[in-house]
């Protein structure tokens, strides 16, 4: 049996996370209360040196936060880039605002050339995203909004220690959020911290902090029972006689797992479980991982230099260029193919699952309604070309040296055959 090889099927969690969620499973009276929010909110803040740190169960709550602390709603525009995910957008949309998109460059982030011709007298925010831990140019971004009175909030989902010019991302914006959700930099499932650099947001953000709740206990399962399920069952049998997939789907089917994206947040509605605080439960999965994090990024940037040094000058493109960047954490290592769906295919015919969903729209998952996230199609050609050509080679934890040879050694055997 050829080994589960994959990008966004747990790649962050390891047995002994596994074991810490099945403890917490049997503790109950510790999925909702105790101390573990406060010190992962501490220890945010003593690691990079972020004040104001507010814990909430998504990036998608740390977003409505912040669009509610700023009474961004009804008639205002917020800024975001092509080629992001509808989690973005729904918040957006949930606060009454027009989310309007500007084109991305050749590195996957916004087109900082192409921002100022969308602003206009309505525009209240720009989000900045550092697309798969590669910094965006934060503070060339807030220059601009700086002259029209903008605010600039990081969209950090990918980028949990990653640094530009010395400074980790998050620190130049107003506000900043990261996401700990089941495929990010690090996990506890749903998970998301708010950091706040700009002080007059404070008292919005605590306003809407204290009304908000918690999540409901069976949502915390949820999320409890995935790394244990995972660990202990779908990922050693998932290429066995096809057990760990039927497993997966049983769990998914009767609702003992979460989705990191539900069918209505395809059509621009958010479920009732967001905005939600962080549980207690899942602020211990945090606190642990965030112990690996210099482990698990040191990983991805060996990976990265792997990928580039034995594909370069194959015929691919590299959105992220062939030299290293010490300051980018590489959540995935992004490469441009002529099929991209041919080399899915083959590459799963060998065990290896490399389709993360982020390819075939500019607004990812590809089911999601371009026309309920108020995107029009033609708007942002680089980024709807380069969505029919991308492919992520995965840079996570459990991908070994050895995998990732296999991983390019078919990539080249395939690439060789197509062109
Ligand atoms: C770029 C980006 N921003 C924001 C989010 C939202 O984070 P979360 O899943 O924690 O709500 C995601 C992931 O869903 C994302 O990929």
């Amino acid at each position: 049996m050829a080994k589960l090889i994959s990008t966004s099927l747990s790649p962050n969690t390891e047995p002994d996370d596994a074991v810490r969620a099945l403890g917490i499973i049997f503790s109950p009276w510790k999925w909702k209360k105790g101390s573990a929010v406060r010190e992962l909110e501490n220890k945010f803040g003593e690691k990079f040196g972020f004040k104001n740190a507010y814990a909430f169960n998504s990036g998608r709550s740390c977003l409505m936060a912040i669009l509610s602390a700023a009474r961004i709603g009804q008639g205002d525009e917020v800024i975001v880039q092509s080629f992001t995910c509808n989690a973005v957008i729904n918040p957006i949309l949930s606060a009454g605002a027009r989310p309007v998109f500007v084109d991305i460059g050749s590195d996957l982030n916004m087109d900082a050339e192409k921002l100022e011709e969308k602003i206009n007298e309505k525009t209240r925010a720009v989000i900045v995203q550092h697309t798969f831990g590669w910094p965006a140019d934060a503070e060339r971004i807030k220059a601009v909004c700086e002259k029209y009175k903008i605010l600039v909030i990081e969209d950090c989902a990918h980028a949990l220690g990653a640094k530009k010019n010395g400074k980790y991302c998050g620190s130049a914006g107003d506000a900043a959020f990261f996401s700990f959700g089941r495929d990010k930099v690090i996990s506890s499932v749903y998970g998301g911290m708010l950091i706040i650099n700009n002080p007059d947001l404070i008292p919005g953000v605590e306003a809407f902090y204290s009304k908000t709740g918690n999540p409901s206990g069976f949502w915390i399962f949820q999320q409890l029972f995935h790394p244990v399920i995972m660990e202990f069952l779908v990922l050693p049998l998932y290429n066995f006689l096809n057990l760990g997939k039927i497993f997966l789907a049983l769990a998914m089917n009767f609702n003992l797992l979460s989705k990191s994206v539900t069918p209505q947040e395809n059509e621009g509605n958010l479920p009732d479980y967001f905005p939600a605080k962080m549980p207690n439960g899942l602020a211990i999965l945090t606190l642990k991982q965030l112990q690996k994090l210099e482990r698990f990024n040191r990983h991805r940037q060996e990976l990265a230099s792997f990928y580039m040094e034995k594909i370069k000058g194959a015929n691919l493109g590299f959105p992220f260029g062939e030299r290293e960047n010490l300051g980018a954490i590489y959540m995935r290592f992004p490469v441009l193919v002529e099929n991209p769906k041919e080399i899915f295919k083959k590459m799963r015919e060998n065990g290896i699952y490399l389709n993360d969903g982020w390819c075939d729209s500019p607004i990812v998952p590809a089911q999601t309604s371009l026309l309920k996230m108020c995107y029009e199609n033609g708007s942002c050609l680089f980024a709807e070309e380069t969505v029919k050509h991308i492919i992520s080679l995965p840079t996570s934890i459990k991908v070994s040296a050895a995998d990732a040879e296999r991983i390019v050694y078919l990539l080249k055997s395939l690439i060789a055959v197509k062109i």
